[in-house]
């Protein structure tokens, strides 16, 4: 079953408590957690202190996407947080293999997210490091912008380099959600926030998914 991470950016700042126990009852797969610095990208969201307030409020897992430059200096943060999955861009930092092996050392699984335009190459040199690859599908930084649908073509190459999780983050809704059929899961932002019953977005993406299997 495809497995739905929502997107904390597109929801409501003012409201993190309800929010999170609203995406308990839709029975999400885990919190994403969109961290961004004002420098990798041009918006700054949310840091360790808000992660960590908020980490009492669900045993949901945490997966915190760090869109920052220099992520090894917020691992620790995010760790102490609470942060179940950090995962850091492969574009963010020379010593990829170093940091991934940090993550991997305190217990927690590791991610690497690659832009749509970056190679997943260095995936051959990180054997044993990496639990979760995060393929973006918009160029990160903002929700609700258009599907880009050329990192799919990554996907069949991932596999035949390690078994992670692959997961498909930007623009999926009930329209992309039929070419993401090859993914394990996907996050998603304003596609399920913008319901009022965040458990009908959710089941529809799993739905079309399905669907997406046999056709
Ligand atoms: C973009 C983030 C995505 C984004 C998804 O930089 O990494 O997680 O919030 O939002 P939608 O689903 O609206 O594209
Ligand atoms: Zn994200």
């Amino acid at each position: 079953m495809l497995k739905v991470y929502p997107s904390m950016l597109s929801s409501d700042f003012a409201n993190l408590r309800d929010e999170i126990r609203a995406l308990e009852l839709a029975q999400a797969d885990a919190v994403h957690w969109d961290v961004m610095d004002g420098s990798f990208v041009d918006a700054i969201t949310f840091g360790a202190q808000v992660i960590a307030a908020c980490r009492s409020l669900t045993n949901l897992r945490f997966d915190v996407h760090l869109m920052v430059n220099n992520p090894a200096k917020h691992i620790p943060a995010m760790l102490k947080a609470g942060a179940d999955t950090i995962i850091v861009h492969a574009e963010s930092d020379p010593h990829l293999h170093k940091l991934l092996t940090s993550i991997k050392e305190q217990g927690k699984n590791a991610g690497v997210a690659f832009n749509p335009a970056t190679s997943v190459d260095c995936l051959q040199y990180l054997e044993g490091l990496v639990d979760f690859v995060l393929l973006m599908t918009v160029n990160p930084g903002a929700s609700a912008q258009a599907f880009i649908p050329s990192p799919l073509n990554k996907i069949t190459q991932i596999r035949a380099l390690t078994n992670a999780e692959i997961c498909l983050d930007g623009g999926i809704n009930d329209n992309s959600i039929a070419l993401c059929r090859a993914a394990d899961s996907v996050v998603s932002g304003s596609f399920i926030f913008r319901h009022n019953d965040y458990a009908i977005p959710i089941k529809q993406l799993r739905t079309l998914w399905e669907n997406a299997q046999c056709a």
